[in-house]
């Protein structure tokens, strides 16, 4: 009797405080707006409790949030996002210098983290503060130079690889028949990752290959993360409310066979890897093994390994195994889809191509080193215009976690016209960091900042040195703590690419460029207008090129 008196009120203590928790909680969702320090901004109305200002738009109008209202507004201007919380939208230079370089004000976005972490673990991508730095700390030596130079020849011969592919392709078909490229180039960019990631052979371009186990575990997953009918109103309260996470839910379910093979196949690898590495620094490893250890993740494990490295800065097997999605989140799509951009880019281009045929037909051999390809001034300089134009992410978001002053280059004047030189920023509030606008903002580039012209990066303009991008004076690669981990790979990988690619081909356009739209989700994906239900698609011309 006792123990049920007990228990009875336990259970009272705790549903009251579970209940004042949740009233408290929405007690501060509703008075948030009215307390934003950035809610005098100027910015377009609120159209709906729910989803604030941004109701309307969806991926294929999503110009409306990066050019219509920075055109309305200005550079710097405020939007109300779920629930009506006021967010920040800028692409003033001076003020997303200020969000990378303070990581440890503007976090990453926890949503993102949710349901990416829910899904794949948590990887690089996803992980903030004390745990991103010693995750990167024991990554960054991978992808060095070094390292990616090391990792060329897979580059090289996977494009060769794909080149067959559509010779095939064209001598089967009839004359002109159109490519749609995508499709190649993103299974030779998974071939790709999975060689250099992990030495794992996902043989995507095989034509007689066998359906592969991990490749159709991530596939599936990946489909669940787009389909947007997957993420319901039970994730989106275990997302507001931690404590109901330890309930099941139907996505946990559905993704659970996709992460058991991962979880099998990636642990497996990990424990070869380990192996070798150890038997490496016994002296035991034979040349074979030497070739192999250039995957990023052995050289992760072994830089994981080193003795130089304190044993409670080491990554667990749990944090190792979570890599190997990241590389493939970040580094699969982002690539091929560039890349078919590139071939876009070029097909409207005709000179531009010719120009650049004719630099890579001047190099003697048909495997070149990342020297040899980074030795090319024209393809450098279509590679930095295409990522400068198509920039593979378009965007990405921050959210502040304590209170914080953001300086601006350009003074905005707010609803009252009272002029500020700098925002008072709350903690909490969402930012959106514009890539894809910045890197075509007319102030920056110029009047023809929109047009794919690599002669502009003979003498590029003395104003790019405001962007605070890793790379290139150019965003695509974000910069500050997060800055992408991957360029130099990116960059070498499309230098290969095109290398082959453009040597053996010719591209021209399949339908008018007005035909084809760029859609994103996380990755701006080309899709031909009207038919984006369809999926990601860009036909090309692909005719074999006669050397004369
Ligand atoms: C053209 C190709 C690529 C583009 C445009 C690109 C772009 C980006 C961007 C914008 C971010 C920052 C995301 C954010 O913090 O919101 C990022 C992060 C990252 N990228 Fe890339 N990426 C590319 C290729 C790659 C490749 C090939 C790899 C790996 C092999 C890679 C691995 C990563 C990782 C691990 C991160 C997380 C870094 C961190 O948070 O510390 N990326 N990338």
């Amino acid at each position: 009797m006792a123990s049920t008196n007990y228990a009875i009120t336990a259970l009272t203590s705790f549903t009251t405080a579970a209940l004042a928790y949740a009233l408290w909680k929405v007690a501060k969702i509703i008075a948030g707006p009215y307390r934003s320090s950035i809610r005098n901004l100027r910015g377009p109305p609120s159209v709906s409790w729910i989803r604030g200002s941004l109701r309307d738009i969806q991926a294929e109008n999503a110009h409306v949030l990066f050019e219509d209202w920075p055109r309305e507004h200005g550079p710097t201007y405020t939007f109300q996002n779920w629930l009506n919380s006021y967010a920040l939208f800028t692409k003033d230079p001076k003020a997303v210098t200020h969000i990378l370089n303070h990581g440890q004000i503007y976090a990453k976005g926890q949503m993102d983290a949710f349901f990416l972490g829910k899904i794949f673990g948590h990887g690089l991508l996803t992980v903030d503060g004390d745990q991103h730095r010693q995750q990167r700390r024991i990554m960054n030596p991978a992808f060095g130079p070094a390292q990616v130079r090391e990792l060329a020849d897979i580059f090289v011969e996977k494009a060769q690889q794909l080149r067959d592919v559509w010779n095939e392709q064209i001598a089967k078909s009839e004359a002109s028949a159109p490519i749609e490229v995508t499709s190649g180039l993103s299974k030779a960019t998974l071939d790709v990752i999975g060689l250099a990631g992990f030495n794992y052979a996902f043989n995507a371009l095989d034509p007689s290959g066998k359906p592969n186990e991990l490749n159709e575990a991530f596939t599936s997953m990946f489909q669940m993360l787009n389909d947007s009918s997957s993420i319901n109103w039970l994730l989106m309260l275990k997302y507001a409310l931690p404590i109901l996470r330890i309930f099941p839910d139907q996505f946990g379910r559905e993704t659970a066979a996709a992460q058991a093979v991962t979880r099998r196949v990636g642990m497996k690898l990990i424990q070869e890897k380990k192996a070798e590495v150890l038997k490496t620094a016994s002296g035991g490893a034979d040349s074979g093994n030497a070739l192999r250890s250039r995957d990023l993740l052995t050289l992760l494990i072994k830089a994981n390994m080193s003795l130089d490295v304190p044993e409670n800065r080491r990554l667990t097997d749990e944090d190792v195994l979570a890599q190997v999605p990241t590389f493939l989140i970040a580094g699969h799509e982002t690539t091929s889809f560039g890349t078919a951009f590139c071939l876009w880019a070029l097909a409207q281009a005709q000179d531009a191509q010719q120009k650049l045929r004719e630099e890579l037909l001047s190099v003697e051999t048909d495997r070149p080193t990342m020297e040899e390809l980074n030795a090319l001034p024209y393809l450098d300089a279509v590679v930095r215009e295409t990522l400068r134009v198509h920039a593979p992410v378009r965007a990405t978001g921050r959210r502040s976690t304590q209170d914080d002053i953001l300086p601006l280059s350009e003074p905005v004047t707010d609803r009252n016209g009272r002029v500020h030189h700098q925002i008072k920023i709350d903690a909490g509030t969402d930012v959106t960091i514009p890539i894809q606008a910045m890197n075509v903002s007319t102030t920056i580039w110029g009047e023809d900042a929109a047009e794919f012209k690599p002669e502009r990066w003979e003498k590029p303009s003395e104003a790019i040195q405001a962007i605070p991008g890793v790379w290139g004076n150019m965003m695509t690669f974000l910069g500050g703590s997060h800055a992408c981990i991957g360029y130099r790979f990116a960059l070498v990988e499309m230098k290969a690419l095109l290398f082959v690619l453009v040597r053996a081909f010719v591209f021209e356009l399949a339908l008018p460029a007005d035909q084809i739209i760029k859609q994103s989700a996380v990755v701006q994906r080309p899709y031909i207008k009207g038919k984006v239900e369809q999926g990601a698609q860009l036909p090309l011309l692909v005719k074999p090129y006669q050397r004369r």
